[in-house]
């Protein structure tokens, strides 16, 4: 969901001067590592165990988005089967977040769609999931698509919805009868009034509405990834009635205190733990959802 101000944020952040500023301070980086696990692989996994060992479960996202190339395309579905190895090999209560555009999906959908494939087919000997991120409006279908294709092969998928598109409702029809996971979220990028709410109230209550017909779908995992206390505690009273399990989700780095709350509760609670060198554009969303996270990076640029 971005307010006015987060698209002013999004606007000012897209630009390319303005990128280079951010990601070439320690300013930029300092507030980059309250929501990224760090640059490497290992680094993801360090803080994966230790969420493990506090009874949490993980998703790693090898950060990237939009790639321009193939040679890219290939290299992060390499870097995300090299994670899938080690989700096996050190034993991670873990599966994997990826972004579309970043196997492809922009240059050419079936290159996309073969990366993805890929990884649901090395997925399955990990033991594991792969989870699609939903991106910006113009990739939906495209990704909602890709996503009904490999998950009715491999079965081991699961996908995010956005609560503020209005198309939503209508995607999750298409959904729930493949079965998987689905993380129900607000939406993180700036979309026009032709196909998003605008309104923060009314993206959550279509989040409470999409929760509700989540919950009494027992053929699928709902995952409700939220920090808003408001949506939690609903979902948590829905779910009660509700026979097959379903998880909360949060962000690595975000209401870690409520986070513990919840698993201290009994909930289960899966982290969205980023990593990785190319974290630009995932900060900018982290910054537009909070103004205070703003001022942190300026009182950081400014040394204080
Ligand atoms: P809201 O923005 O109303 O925030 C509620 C409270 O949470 C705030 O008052 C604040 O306390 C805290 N909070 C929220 N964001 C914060 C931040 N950045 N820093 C500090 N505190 C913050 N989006 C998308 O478009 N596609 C996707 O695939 C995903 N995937 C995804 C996975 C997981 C696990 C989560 C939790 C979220 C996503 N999102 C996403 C992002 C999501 O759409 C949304 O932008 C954020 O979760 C913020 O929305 P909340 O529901 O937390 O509510």
């Amino acid at each position: 969901m971005t307010s006015i101000f987060g698209r002013a944020v999004l606007g000012v952040t897209g630009n390319r001067v303005m990128r280079r500023v951010i990601t070439g301070t320690s300013a930029g980086k300092a507030v980059a590592h309250r929501f990224v696990a760090g640059d490497h692989l290992d680094d993801a996994v360090a803080v994966s165990q230790r969420l493990n060992e506090a009874g949490m479960s993980v998703s790693m996202d090898h950060l990237g988005e939009h790639v321009t190339s193939a040679i890219e395309a290939r290299a992060a579905t390499d870097d995300y089967l090299a994670c899938l190895d080690r989700i096996a090999s050190d034993g991670l209560d873990a599966n994997i977040s990826v972004k579309l555009t970043q196997l492809g999906m922009v240059l050419d959908d079936s290159l996309a769609a073969e990366h993805l494939d890929e990884l649901a087919a090395r997925a399955t000997p990990a033991g594991t999931t792969v989870t699609v991120d939903m991106e910006e409006s113009a990739h939906t279908e495209m990704t909602v698509a890709l996503y009904e294709k490999a998950q009715s092969t491999h079965g081991n998928l699961g996908i995010a919805i956005q609560s503020y598109l209005f198309r939503t409702p209508g995607d999750l029809e298409r959904l729930i009868p493949l079965g998987g996971h689905i993380r129900l979220c607000k939406g993180a990028y700036a979309e026009d009034d032709d196909v998003a709410f605008q309104e923060g109230r009314r993206v959550d209550s279509a989040f409470d509405h999409l929760t509700r017909t989540l919950m009494a779908a027992e053929g699928v995992k709902p995952a409700i990834a939220s920090h808003d206390e408001d949506r939690l505690r609903h979902a948590i009273a829905l779910g009660k009635a509700r026979k097959n399990s379903w998880e909360f989700q949060m962000l690595h780095g975000v209401r870690t205190d409520l986070r513990d709350e919840l698993v201290a509760a009994g909930h289960e609670m899966r982290v969205y733990v980023p990593y990785g060198v190319a974290w630009y554009p995932y900060l900018t969303r982290r910054m537009a959802e909070r103004p205070a996270n703003l001022t942190f990076f300026l009182r950081a640029l400014a040394g204080k």
